[in-house]
């Protein structure tokens, strides 16, 4: 096959808060390549000024990077003017799927439900705890009450691997979390607090066509929605396939793969949900650069597919060949 003969640069590291998680997916990713016969090497990303250099080295990008310019469309523009194909969504649907609000815009348009949202007056910061003062903000705070109901969830516009994310109980604690997570992540919106299963659905090229893995329900070992409590990773327990009835099922992948599809993605990416218990699947996000380490979502929702990890990585890999030209 082609790509055997191609020199496969296994991009890595990067300067987000995802530096570390990124190493790792991108060391599976290069020792699978390596099992599988493939001319793989590491790039691992320290240095923009480098960074050329090194991926005009290889023939083809595997993009492991998570975060940042690796998953907000940097990366592919600069791939597509260096001409080097590599694997996953292309600039403007990277870019799209990182900007939280643009996506739900293209959510909606499509028809997919997504928890609604309100976003905080552009301009005034919120006043600090010590200064309860600002009348605007209290009645926006009203106002979301009123549109949303507490709790209701805070989150950054572009931020990923949950940072940033607050369920507050009341107009305070909303307050609060919109100063704090403004002034470290920039712009913030509130949305509508969706009780249900959280579920995720891997996507991924199969056949020459993309298509929705089985499920994966994420369970909170402990009193994770704790009301305050910042969102708290790593005391979740992983059900697959997610326990929902068939027909449940089939919806969730079926938006899912319109969610993926909204926004242009190809090839993989992981879509993120809420289902309520009366089965409506809620779209929150797509993630373009899903997690490649041993732990990860993706590569469970590939097992459970009867795809094991190395074969996974050799579709993600196609999928730099077959992406349609920009
Ligand atoms: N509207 C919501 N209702 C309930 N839980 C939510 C909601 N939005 C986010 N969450 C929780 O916060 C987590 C992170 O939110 P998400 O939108 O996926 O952002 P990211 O993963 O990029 O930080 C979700 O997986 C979910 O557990
Ligand atoms: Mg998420």
């Amino acid at each position: 096959m082609a790509l055997k003969r191609k020199r496969i640069g296994v991009l890595m590291g990067g300067l987000s808060a995802e530096r570390e998680v990124s190493l790792r997916s991108g060391e599976n990713v290069y020792q699978a390549l390596k099992r599988r016969g493939y001319n793989a090497q590491r790039l691992v990303f320290d240095d923009p000024n480098a960074l050329v250099e090194q991926l005009t080295g290889v023939d083809v990008v595997f993009n492991c990077l998570h975060g940042g310019i690796g998953e907000d469309g940097t990366i592919q523009l600069l791939l597509e003017l260096l001409n080097r194909p590599y694997t996953g969504s292309g600039p403007l649907a990277c870019a799209l799927a990182m900007d939280k609000l643009a996506a739900k815009r293209e959510f909606r348009h499509v028809g997919l439900l997504t928890p609604p949202h309100v976003e905080p007056p552009p301009q005034e910061p919120p006043p600090d705890s010590s200064d309860p003062g600002s009348e605007a903000w209290a009645s926006w705070a009203a106002e979301v009450e009123e549109a949303l109901g507490f709790p209701c969830v805070v989150k950054p516009v572009r931020e990923g691997s949950s940072v940033g994310v607050h369920i507050v109980p009341d107009r305070e604690a909303l307050i609060e979390a919109v100063r704090q997570t403004r002034r470290e992540f920039g712009a913030v919106f509130v949305e509508k607090f969706i009780e249900g299963k959280e579920v995720t659905a891997g996507i991924l090229r199969v056949e020459g066509e993309d298509r929705a893995l089985p499920l994966i329900e994420l369970r909170a070992k402990r009193a994770f929605y704790d009301y305050q409590a910042k969102y708290t990773p790593g005391l979740t327990e992983f059900v697959v396939p997610a326990e929902l009835d068939e027909g449940t099922t089939r919806r969730v992948q079926d938006v899912a793969l319109r969610a993926h599809r909204a926004l242009g993605c190809f090839g993989y990416s992981r879509v993120d949900l809420r289902v309520t218990p009366r089965g409506e699947p809620y779209v929150l996000e797509v993630n373009t650069l899903p997690g490649m380490t041993q732990t990860s979502d993706l590569p469970k929702a590939a097992e459970a597919a009867g795809i094991p990890f190395d074969e996974l990585v050799e579709r993600m890999l196609e999928t730099a060949l077959l992406k349609p030209v920009s």
